[in-house]
């Protein structure tokens, strides 16, 4: 066996060599003419010419070997229902769903808006498109209508596709009628809207003319067979909103040839998942986890996936090792904050059942905590691999690769770059590479790896200034994350450089939590932040400038409340802030910059850092005093 090193450094040395080997692993209908084109940086176009597709890496190429093994299971703790799908029966599905969507006019090179709970239908929906070449956009369901009016008008897609609900912690939550809102707010809402009614809310309506029933529409495509429509390797895929510095989100644009072989090849060197083998990951399908690694990743390796509806610790915290044992699960995906969740339990539960079919338990998301690392290490009797990445990569950027080399595992670590990423941690004024052990900015040297970001759908002109702009002279892909690397060349990552925070594995950034609680008619101005939290990694605290005098405790607490109900419907629940505080005067510069970092570090209980620009210092003593104040009560 080589060493991960050497491996590694053939991956850049040798690049395109490297990457037309990968490439093997999947399907070419037509062979690509060339590995990589790069004669325009910072944009890198993989497998030139190649054309394949993956609906049918993920499904058709399956049905010879594999048409008879299961493809997907969907467990609901929720609606206590269990759903296994064959390769085949897969097949069937998604070609009905395909023919439906074209006989509401869907093309190639159209959007579709899946804004569903974690149904199989939803994986139809997903797998579909693929098909068909269609572009789909996922919605991640806890988004309000408001985020989901802004993702419809980037977009602008042909279709969209609901469901009447989901569940969660077994309250109903309705998702059709919230697609019916940001509908109206909407400026290019599309001509319809594709609805699966599972029956969970009663109060449903739908728009005559514009609503189509799905099980109706499926009657008349029992039998449907739509071939595979064959896609230049660099055509778009899809489109995954994610939040950045700005309150705008960005359309991240992924292709389809690198993403199908940054994939193949993670399964099998990364996450060491076989044919007929069963991974489980815990995340949703709304979010980039759940696009690579419950749907494309695992059917491209021609395992089973499974598709989980509900919460970690519901019926018990023993349910997901109970999936594991009856499921004899060999890979599974998880986030930290659900260890974290599960920590808190009763440990008996994971003894309880047998989980030694898993090889390993793969983390990302967020930070893992060296006790939380260690705790869940221990529990299992399995290696726990942290591993880093990010919307915009598709794949790990930072991990062990266990199927190249079982390299030790240090706790809290993410271990090294992945093959294919040349990174580099460069000083934030500088731009010189940090000496060991000295914490620097997380950036890759371009070009990209096959199944990284392709642009920003829509900008390419946002694409370079957003992420390859950073430092001067120098033309570097930036991560916003910090980082340092040890001797023994082992990277720790320290958290993000810019206003992107991460609640419960969830990615927000605090500028668009500002703008929703700035939608508040009585906010004149505030100030989001994140502050460490026990549980959930980090949750947004807010400080705001009321227009009206608040002289009461309870005028305070009325509009706090409300603030936080502004949050929900602008954004959705997940980013509702922990507290709002309430000042007269925001700390700022004198060229009237928010401090932000000195926000935060009071909130978090640090020393605020050097203020020498301070306009009013008064700005930051009443900041100390409300969360004094709010720390006593
Ligand atoms: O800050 C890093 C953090 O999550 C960000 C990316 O989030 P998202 O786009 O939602 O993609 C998640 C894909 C797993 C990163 O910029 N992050 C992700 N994984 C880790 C992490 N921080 C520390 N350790 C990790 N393992």
């Amino acid at each position: 066996m080589s060493s991960y090193r050497d491996f590694h450094r053939r991956s850049i040395e040798d690049r395109e060599q490297f990457w037309a080997e990968e490439a093997r692993l999947v399907h070419w209908q037509k062979p690509f003419s060339r590995v990589l084109d790069y004669s325009r940086p910072p944009f890198s176009r993989w497998f030139v010419g190649g054309e394949t597709n993956l609906c049918y890496n993920a499904v058709d190429r399956h049905l010879p070997a594999r048409g008879a093994q299961k493809a997907l299971v969907w467990i609901s703790t929720e609606v206590d229902e269990t759903r296994s799908f064959t390769y085949a029966q897969l097949h069937a599905e998604v070609s009905r769903v395909a023919a439906m969507m074209q006989s509401l006019g869907v093309k190639k090179g159209d959007r579709v808006i899946i804004y569903m709970p974690m149904v199989p239908e939803s994986c139809f929906a997903i797998l579909a498109c693929a098909r068909i070449g269609a572009i789909h956009s996922v919605v991640f369901g806890g988004f309000a209508a408001a985020s989901l009016a802004a993702r419809i008008d980037d977009a602008r897609p042909a279709l969209m596709i609901t469901a009447d609900g989901g569940s969660r912690m077994g309250k109903v939550v309705t998702y059709k009628s919230l697609v019916d809102e940001s509908l109206k707010l909407a400026k290019h809402p599309p001509k319809h809207v594709l609805l699966f009614n599972r029956g969970l809310d009663k109060s449903l309506s739908l728009v005559p003319g514009r609503d189509v029933d799905w099980k109706a529409l499926e009657k008349s495509h029992a039998d449907a067979s739509v071939a595979c429509t064959w896609l230049e390797s660099s055509e778009p895929s899809y489109i995954l909103y994610t939040s950045g510095t700005t309150g705008q989100p960005k359309g991240v644009q992924r292709d389809v040839g690198g993403y199908a072989v940054a994939l193949a090849s993670s399964m099998q060197r990364i996450f060491c998942g076989g044919p007929g083998e069963t991974m489980f990951t815990t995340s949703d399908i709304g979010w980039v986890v759940g696009h690579s690694y419950i749907i494309y990743g695992p059917l491209i390796a021609g395992m089973t996936t499974i598709m989980y509806e509900g919460v970690p610790i519901r019926p018990d915290a023993g349910v997901w090792w109970k999936i594991v044992q009856d499921h004899k699960v060999a890979v599974m995906f998880s986030a930290p904050t659900a260890i974290r969740v599960l920590k808190k339990q009763d440990p008996e539960y994971l003894r309880k059942y047998d989980v030694s079919s898993l090889k390993h338990l793969f983390l990302a998301g967020e930070p893992l905590d060296e006790p939380t690392h260690k705790w869940i290490t221990e529990a299992l009797g399995r290696p726990v691999i942290d591993h880093y990445w990010q919307t915009e990569t598709g794949w790990p950027l930072l991990s062990a690769v266990p199927a190249v080399e079982k390299t030790p595992l240090k706790m809290g670590s993410p271990s090294f770059p992945v093959y294919g990423y040349d990174v580099r941690l460069l000083h934030e004024s500088s731009g010189k590479e940090v000496p060991e052990g000295e914490k620097g900015v997380v950036t890759i040297r371009p070009p990209l790896p096959p199944g990284c970001m392709s642009t920003i759908w829509g900008d390419d002109e946002r694409f370079v200034k957003t992420y390859f702009s950073d430092f001067k002279g120098q033309q570097v892909y930036s991560t916003f994350d910090w980082g340092i690397r040890d001797r023994d060349g082992y990277y720790f990552i320290l958290g993000r450089t810019d206003d992107v925070i991460n609640v419960a594995g969830h990615r927000l950034g605090t500028r668009e939590i500002e703008e929703a609680v700035s939608m508040h008619p009585n906010v004149a101005e505030c100030a989001v932040v994140g502050v460490a939290d026990e549980l959930k990694g980090q949750m947004p605290i807010a400080f705001a400038v009321a227009k009206s005098n608040l002289s009461t405790a309870e005028e305070k607490k009325k509009l706090e409340k409300e603030v936080m109900d502004t949050v929900d419907k602008q954004l959705g629940a997940i980013a509702r802030p922990k507290a709002v505080h309430f000042v007269t005067l925001l700390p700022k510069t004198r060229s009237g910059k928010t401090l932000r970092r000195s926000i935060q570090a009071l909130a978090e209980g640090r020393d605020p850092g050097d203020l020498t620009t301070i306009e009013d210092p008064g700005a930051l003593e009443q900041v100390r005093q409300v969360l004094g104040q709010k720390g006593k009560s």
